[in-house]
């Protein structure tokens, strides 16, 4: 199995490839105010949740989501919930794919395709029209990272921003941020339980092989070790609602 199968595994229970609870999800969508006929585009969008709540949200919005290993679980879901005619799912290198300008442009958790947040804030700039809304979501360090946390995540002080430098990194990019939210610790573990608890789950009741249940419990025992004893506490993640302020506003 490669790493794309389990992380799939992983977000069974979890659509969202965030901490963020589905309530959240929709109350920072609800900040996103689009023409009603107008096209959104979800860079890195995984199963698709954000697009498709947002165009459950907007009904006349049509959508576009991009991601370079996209589950097969996006399109299943658009078709269960009606919206297959107002979205394209579309399996490109976020990085690189350009396609016009959109009202709105969604990018959560998925700043490492573009080489880190400021790349990932230019790319947002790169495809939202003049005017328009973004919604990005990041992780942040809640304090200064321990020794742990830094050693589970491989990962340096000055990988990520805590939450000022977060929002001052989107101002310098010609945004405002309007709404926002920090995951709570109650979404960070339910998201990593869920995340750990799904492999687990499949591991002793799916496996088709003692190879695969094995390479799974190990995965899902790495991960959740490296949760408890690194970035638990450490680890914050921030999505922010912005709007395009690079150009003066009429009147
Ligand atoms: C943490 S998940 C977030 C998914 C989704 N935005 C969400 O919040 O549910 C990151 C996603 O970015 C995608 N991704 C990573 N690198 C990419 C790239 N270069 N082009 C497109 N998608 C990419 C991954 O396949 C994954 O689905």
């Amino acid at each position: 199995m490669d790493r794309s199968q389990i992380f799939d595994i992983a977000h069974r229970r979890h659509p969202i490839a965030a901490p963020v609870a589905p309530e959240r999800l929709r109350d920072l969508l609800s900040w996103l105010s689009p023409p009603a006929s107008g096209g959104a585009v979800d860079l890195g969008c995984g199963e698709g949740e954000w697009l498709q709540e947002l165009l459950l949200a907007q009904p006349e919005l049509t959508g576009v989501g991009i991601d370079h290993m996209l589950p097969t679980t996006a399109a299943e879901r658009t078709a269960q919930r009606g919206l297959d005619d107002r979205v394209r799912w579309i399996e490109a290198d976020a990085s690189t794919w350009s396609d016009g300008l959109f009202d709105v442009v969604l990018c959560v958790g998925a700043s490492h395709a573009f080489g880190g947040l400021e790349d990932m804030l230019t790319a947002v700039r790169r495809h939202l029209r003049p005017g328009g809304q973004a919604l990005i979501g990041d992780t942040i360090w809640e304090g200064t990272p321990s020794t742990a946390a830094l050693t589970a995540l491989d990962a340096s002080p000055e990988d990520f921003p805590n939450l000022a430098g977060l929002v001052w990194a989107t101002r310098e990019h010609g945004f405002e941020p309007s709404y926002g939210h920090t995951s709570t610790l109650a979404e960070w573990d339910d998201y990593e339980f869920t995340w750990t608890g799904s492999v687990v789950d499949w591991a002793l009741r799916e496996a088709p092989t003692t190879a695969d249940r094995d390479q799974a419990l190990t995965v899902a025992r790495e991960h959740r070790d490296a949760w408890l004893g690194g970035w638990r506490r450490q680890l914050g993640f921030a999505t922010l609602v912005l709007h395009d302020v690079s150009i003066p506003s009429a009147g």
